[in-house]
Order: structure tokens, then sequence, then C-alpha cells
């Protein structure tokens, strides 16, 4: 037998089902859920964004998690956690293999951005318990110390960038030492402490949250009460606009982490027989709870509770880090124990966020191990001097919108475009068949042909609908750099090459692991 026998016995799993489903679910639970989906709500509607929102959780989000559960379950059976080896036995074309290594681009190129913004969330976390923004209670205030943090500008409190440094090589280092110590003894363990304490603190944040009353009484309508209805009352007449609908589906893949490339990898390291279908829900449902329940009653109505109706509309149209790194804090100085309440909110930040990295980290571990045969340690070296290179320019260039350039064309369209390759080659290739039987194996409840079906037709014109429109929306003006500075158009040129250069890189890298193995299969006696 050839070597893939060998590689299957030797694969490590998951220790419990339970063990799976967290680090699944702490996969899926991220910065998303407790920044992104808030202010994406209160921009899109209120409750009124609920309604695309699920339709695309329906209709994209659990099918492609069915999808890629099932894809990842396969390949671990031939002993590939990647998307190359997976696709290669799911269609047996030359080409199958170099398309998969979309499958571990994408993961890497979004560890290195996403991990930089990671550890500002650790920093804050100290910041918040030791005191250092305090006295900072405008808005002006806590954005320049965010940019001088960031190194955009230069003042007292930082003068350089070593500080986000520091905390970025600290948290790099958490992420990195998780992997090295495997599936079980690193990654297992992390999570089955960090979404426990991601839930707790969240609880204790919401509670908090609903005792905040009234914070001024010199404007009574300015309460909690109000501030839920802020977020929740329903403006059914913005469903007309097809932003809404982009933005939601968005946020269904960015929260979910489908199109990654790293839930593949994860559910290679189940067991042939293991539940697919039942997981896949349990999952989804517990990111739905970390986000919907808990991520939506924290942030916006304690800043509604605060800063009044106008005042938040302006932070949720800021985006996600001002409602996070701008907003919180100022609102924590003002409130009993706030150094306490700041600390656990940003390090629950910082628990979500990591326990996301590993995730996406994991493919390239997995793809260095299985198909170039490294040791475990050598391949956490070689990925740490990988993801520090390529974060470099994620950190020094970040006020030239390095971040924001790979934020796009990665985290948002490149998601798309890999849920669609999937979708082609498990259900047009591979087969609708294969693919209903593959996944319904082991699974407790079965899912009806029909469904298999439906994704295979309406999931998929779904998705190209969804590129086409954001690609004419929003995809024109990124490629032409329409909101970009003139001085900035060579740093943007400068992301692209990168990410150009990383994808070329992972095909390379493919190709070099099946020269090998040729060889190595020319070597060995039959
Ligand atoms: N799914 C992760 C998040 O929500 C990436 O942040």
């Amino acid at each position: 037998m050839t070597q893939f026998t060998h590689t299957t016995k030797s694969r490590e799993r998951w220790s419990t089902q339970l063990g799976l489903i967290l680090a699944m679910a702490a996969n899926a639970v991220g910065l998303g859920n407790f920044l992104r989906f808030p202010v994406q709500c209160a921009n899109h509607g209120g409750g009124a964004f609920l309604i695309p929102y699920f339709i695309a959780v329906i209709l994209l989000g659990l099918p492609l998690m069915w999808i890629e559960w099932g894809i990842g379950r396969f390949g671990g059976k031939y002993g590939h956690g990647t998307t190359p080896g997976m696709f290669h036995y799911l269609w047996r074309h030359p080409i199958a293999k170099y398309i998969g290594a979309i499958g571990i681009a994408v993961p890497f190129l979004l560890v290195i951005y996403y991990n930089y913004i990671v550890s500002w969330t650790l920093a804050y976390s100290v910041f918040s318990f030791t005191g250092k923004y305090a006295g900072l209670t405008s808005f002006e205030g806590m954005s320049e110390f965010l940019a001088a943090y960031q190194g955009k500008v230069s003042n007292a409190h930082f003068p350089t960038i070593a500080t986000a440094f520091l905390f970025f090589l600290l948290t790099h280092g958490i992420m990195m030492w998780v992997v090295s110590h495997g599936v079980t003894r690193g990654i297992e363990r992390l999570v089955r402490i960090a979404l426990p304490l991601i839930i707790v603190f969240g609880v204790i944040l919401v509670v908090r949250v609903l005792f905040i009353g009234t914070p001024n009484p010199a404007h009574p309508e300015n309460n909690i009460a109000n501030g839920f209805g802020f977020l929740w009352n329903p403006n059914f007449s913005v469903l007309k606009d097809s932003k809404v609908w982009l933005a939601a589906t968005g946020q269904v893949f960015f929260t979910l982490s489908v199109g990654v490339g790293a839930i593949q990898t994860y559910a290679s390291y189940l067991k042939p027989k293991d539940d697919v279908v039942l997981s896949s829900i349990a999952t989804c449902a517990t990111n739905e709870f970390c986000e919907v329940i808990l991520g939506a009653s924290i942030a916006i109505p304690v800043t509604f509770a605060f800063f009044g109706l106008a005042q938040t509309r302006l932070i949720a149209a800021g985006g996600a880090f001002d409602l996070g790194f701008f907003a919180m804090p100022i609102i924590f100085q003002q409130m009993f124990l706030g150094q306490f309440f700041g600390a656990i909110w940003f390090f629950l930040l910082f628990l979500a966020g990591i326990s996301s990295t590993v995730a996406m980290v994991q493919p390239v571990m997995a793809f260095l191990q299985e198909e170039f045969r490294m040791t475990r340690k050598s391949a956490s070296w070689v990925v740490s001097v990988m993801v520090l290179f390529f974060s470099f320019p994620v950190i020094f260039f970040l006020k030239h919108g390095f971040l924001n350039e790979l934020d796009f064309w990665v985290g948002t369209f490149g998601l798309v475009v890999f849920a669609i390759i999937e979708v082609l080659i498990f259900l047009w290739v591979f087969g609708e068949r294969r693919a209903w039987k593959e996944i319904n194996s082991g699974s407790e409840i079965h899912i009806p042909r029909v469904v298999i079906r439906i994704i295979k037709y309406v999931t998929l014109a779904y998705l190209v609908v969804l590129l086409v429109f954001w690609f004419a929306q929003d995809g024109i003006s990124f490629l032409l750099m329409k909101n970009v500075p003139r001085e900035d158009f060579p740093y943007v040129w400068f992301a692209r090459f990168m990410m150009l250069a990383v994808s070329a890189l992972m095909i390379f890298l493919v190709h070099l692991a099946w020269q090998r193995k040729r060889r190595i299969r020319q070597r060995m006696p039959d």
C-alpha cells in the first residue's frame, strides 16, 4: 500500500465529540460576533436585518457548513487535512489539487491581518486593567490613543509602534504555541477553556448592561431599554436595498467562517463515522447564540444609553473599531468597576479572536505536516516565520490601507469565490448522490436528498448572484482604488502583489509536494 494508509493511521483525531463541537464553534465565534454583527445590524435596518441574515444562514451558511464538514471528513479518510488533497480525491483531475491551494492561501492571508487585530484586543485588555487610557473621555482622545498605538501618529502614550509590535509578537507566540501542541493537546485544550469563558464573560457583560438603566438623568431618553429598541426596532424599508442583503450575507460568511478553508481542516480530524449533520447544526446554533443574543446585547445598547441616538448612529456608521475601541473604553471609564469590565470585554474579544486564528493557521500547518512529512515542530517554525514575514507589511503599512485591501479581496470576496468552487467540485463533479451519502454517513439525522439538490442549484445561484452584485457595487471601485488617496496607491498595489504572491507560493508548494510524492512512489517496490 502507499504512504496514504500510514498517514491516515497516524493522523490526529478530536478526543471527544464535545471537543470537536467546541473547536468548530470557537472557530466561528470571533470578533465578528461581538463587534461586526452589532454594527451591521444597527446600520442596516435593526431587527429587519435579521430577515436577510437568517435567510443567508439557512440558504448559505448551514449548507456550506455541511459541504465543508463533508469534504473535510472525506479528505481525512485519505490522510489529507487540506483542500489540495481533498479536491484531488473528489475530482481525479491534475488541476484539482492546484485549485485546492486556494483553501490554504485564503486562511493564511486571513490570519496575517486578523491576528494583528486580535493582538490589539489583548493590549486593550491590559490597558483597561492598568488604567492606561484613564482620563481619555472624548472620542478624539480615544481615536488618537488607538492611532498612536498603531503607529499612525506619535504621542506621549505611544511614541513609537513598539508596544503594538510587542503585543503582536505575544499574540503570534500564543497562536503558534497552541498549534505546535497539535489538535488535541493544543487546539482542543484552548477551546475547552476559551469558549466557556467567552460565554461566561459575555453573560456577565450582558447582565451588567441590562442594569445600566439611565446613566445620565438629564437625558432620560438615553436608557438601556431604548438602546435595545434602537438596535431591534425593524425598519423594513431597508429590505429594498441590495446593499442590506449583501451586508447580511457577508456577515454570515464571516461569522460562520465558511469559504475559508479552516472548517475542512478541522473536519478532517473526525472519525469516518462521526456525525456531520447534527454537529454542524450545533456549531451554527452556538455561533448564533454568541452573535444574536450575546454579541448584540452588549456594545450597541450600552453605547446608546451613554451617548444617545445621534452619537450612536455616528459610531455605528464609523464601523466596528469605532464601537469597540473608542466608544466602549469611554463607557467603561464612566462605569462602577469599569477597569474590570473593560478588561473582561477586551479579553473576551481576545479569546474569541485567538480561537479563530488557530483555526486559520491550522490548514497550512496540516499541509506541511502531511504533504511534506514535516514534524509538527518543524512545521510550526516554518509557519511561524512565514506568518511573521507576511504580517510585517500589514503592521507597518496599516495607515496606507494595506489591511483594508486584504480584508476586501480575501475576507469578503475570496470567501465567496472559494465557496462557489467547493459547491461545484463537491456537488457537480464528485456528484450530488455521492455527496449526499458522504454527508449523511454516520449522522443521527439525515438530510433529505432534495436539500442537497437545493444546495446544488439555489445555493450556487445565490452565491454567483452575490459575487456579481458585490463586484458591481464595491469590487469595481475597490479595483480602481476610487476611495484610496493617490499617495497610498503603491501600498495598495503592494497588497495586491502580496496576495498574488502568497497564492502563487501555495500553488508552487502543492506542485512540489505532489512531485515529491511521485518520486517516493516510484522508488517504492510494488
Ligand atoms: N468567524 C470569525 C469571526 O466571526 C472569523 O470573527
